[in-house]
């Protein structure tokens, strides 16, 4: 063996080194400006001011390789403070830029800027960043695109060309006003009034066929299509007329490639999917609604794009449509998840922790809060509200990760989020009438550094079963089983997949069924954990997991930066 050959031994082992662990190496580094501001839209027939990141919709994309870092300048020059967070970035040590308002930090007043500092570390493929504040996310979001690092490459031949699709909410009205009065209210928030891919309806709604999202292909170029869901309120199901889907990641982790005709996403999450154009050149729709598997108030439209050869054809009188399964297909949509597992190669590994030192259980419920006079628009004359373990989670008014920080929480929060469901009973059954109203507060749960973590979420029948979209900050996930109704601590663990579960930072918790997941702590901070359907986040369906400092310098949060935006006490 030559020198060469075994300098690049020594490579491969440092560069496995490096896919091990959180820490990350000597990455690029990249800067972006984010200006934020009001900006004019036409959609649906009419004009509208929205809050925009440099003016498009959807925002900038961040494009990095493996390991990188960027920072992001943030220039709030909208109306009101908030904050913006990356979405499945663990940000290894570094909760100060992770950004859930009131969590780990306060918003951004308007007027000022904040620099955050995003670190990359083992992920790979696809994410997106979005603002963290009320209902801002809506049309504040963009992609984050992360290729392999230098000398390494796909785990399957490199695309010809990529590209990015994302799935949104547009809302007629005034997003922060509806959430405002929904809340003030009790009541259902309004839905929204069409779905968009990369910021524009299609075709099939009033005054926008002209502005139908076209995406150019070649003939024969095989492409890596990025999929993400950052729709408000509704999971979705996906697809391309004609043209077969083979998803390959997912939440920016490899899985074993999936061929199918369809996809079912959820918000929060991405899918990264191989499309070969090998169809007769012309114009094929892309399509996308929801899947709602409940009896709750949901937008019932369909939104479009379109795939478009390019060449000298004319164009179909009629542009092939794709089949998508019915909102309600609860069998269409477990039929595609189940068949999603972790790549688990010699290249990219699992770690699934076999040892569990913290085991917690969470029931997920949609609840009632008690209304003055029965005179709230929600079930009973009460106001719509949620919970996790019966708590319904309140934000406080100055950020909790300053708190922890400094030592001096300061009645900010208390450490007392319960380890299960504070009564057992029948949960995705008869529920009877004893969980329908929650407790609040601020309640976190302590998790020491390096533990071995478990969680199995419990979907529950309380008021309105759905499926939930959880989703974790600082932490990917292995999600090592999944069930329909209760949970059984003997029978239920005996189903797990410990050799290849899929490695994400969302799981769609089965409407009245279960989700275990697993991971280990080893990242240090304050990480928000919720459902990322706005509206049950918004009515109380989150928690926080504070993982603590390691013995090292190395496994503690790192110090502040000079300066984060200021927690104004009102
Ligand atoms: Cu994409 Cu806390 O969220
Ligand atoms: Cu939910």
């Amino acid at each position: 063996m030559g020198f060469y050959n075994k300098m690049s031994w020594v490579l491969a082992f440092l560069g496995f080194m490096f896919l091990g662990g959180l820490s990350n190496a000597n990455g690029a580094i990249h800067h972006y400006d984010f200006v934020l501001k009001e900006t004019n839209f036409t959609r649906l027939c009419s004009t509208k001011s929205i809050l925009t990141v440099n003016g498009s919709l959807p925002g900038p994309t961040i494009t990095v390789q493996k390991g990188d870092t960027a920072f992001v300048n943030v220039h709030n020059q909208g109306l009101y403070g908030l904050t913006i967070h990356w979405h499945g970035v663990k940000q290894p040590r570094n909760p100060w830029s992770d950004g859930p308002e009131n969590v780990t930090q306060c918003p951004i007043p308007a007027g000022t800027n904040f620099t955050y500092e995003v670190i990359f570390s083992s992920e790979e493929g696809t994410l997106w960043w979005h603002a963290h504040s009320d209902w801002t996310r809506a049309t504040v979001y963009g992609a984050i695109v992360i290729l392999p690092a230098l000398n390494t490459t796909y785990p399957f031949a490199t695309p010809d060309a990529q590209e990015t699709l994302i799935l949104g909410s547009w809302f007629k009205g005034d997003v922060m006003e509806l959430i405002e009065y929904a809340l003030a209210s009790g009541g259902d928030p309004n839905i929204s009034d069409a779905f968009v891919i990369n910021g524009q309806p299609g075709d099939l709604y009033d005054c926008s066929n002209e502005t139908t999202y076209r995406w150019l292909v070649d003939y024969g170029k095989t492409y890596l299509l990025r999929v993400i869901n950052a729709v408000m309120n509704e999971e979705q199901f996906f697809a391309i007329a004609n043209h077969t889907l083979t998803v390959v990641a997912q939440d920016a982790a490899y899985i074993k490639p999936i061929t199918t005709s369809y996809i079912m996403i959820t918000p929060g999450q991405t899918m990264d999917i191989l499309v070969t154009a090998n169809q007769p050149p012309s114009h094929y729709y892309i399509a996308s609604k929801a899947y709602v598997d409940g009896t709750v108030a949901f937008n019932n439209s369909t939104t479009t794009a379109i795939v478009q050869y390019n060449g000298n054809y004319s164009a179909p009188s009629t542009t092939p449509f794709p089949t998508l399964p019915d909102y309600d297909n609860e069998t269409a949509a477990d039929n595609f998840t189940s068949q999603i597992r972790a790549l688990a190669s010699k290249e990219h590994p699992i770690s699934v922790p076999l040892e569990i030192d913290s085991k917690i259980i969470i029931s997920i419920a949609i609840n009632e809060r008690i209304c003055p006079n029965s005179s709230c628009s929600g079930p009973d004359g009460n106001a719509l509200s949620a919970s996790l373990n019966n708590i319904s989670f309140e934000l406080p008014s100055v950020d909790i990760l300053q708190a922890y920080y400094r030592g001096n929480n300061n009645g900010v929060y208390s450490t007392s989020f319960p380890n299960k469901p504070p009564y057992t009973f029948n949960f995705t059954g008869d529920v009877g009438n004893n969980t329908i109203y929650p407790s609040f507060g601020t309640r976190v749960r302590m998790i020491k550094y390096g533990e071995g973590v478990e969680i199995v979420f419990q979907g529950t029948n309380i008021i309105a079963p759905e499926n939930h979209p959880m989703h974790l900050h600082g932490y990917s996930f292995y999600v090592v089983g999944t069930g329909s109704g209760n949970f059984n601590s003997t029978t239920s663990p005996k189903t797990y997949n410990l050799v290849d579960p899929p490695e994400v930072n969302t799981i769609g918790v089965p409407k009245n069924g279960w989700a275990a997941i697993r991971f280990v702590a080893d990242n240090p901070g304050v990480w928000f954990m919720h459902c990322h359907l706005e509206r049950h986040s918004s009515w109380g369906m989150d928690t926080v997991l504070i993982v603590r400092n390691g013995n090292t310098t190395e496994r503690k949060i790192r110090s502040p930066p000079a300066y984060m935006p200021p927690c104004s006490k009102s």
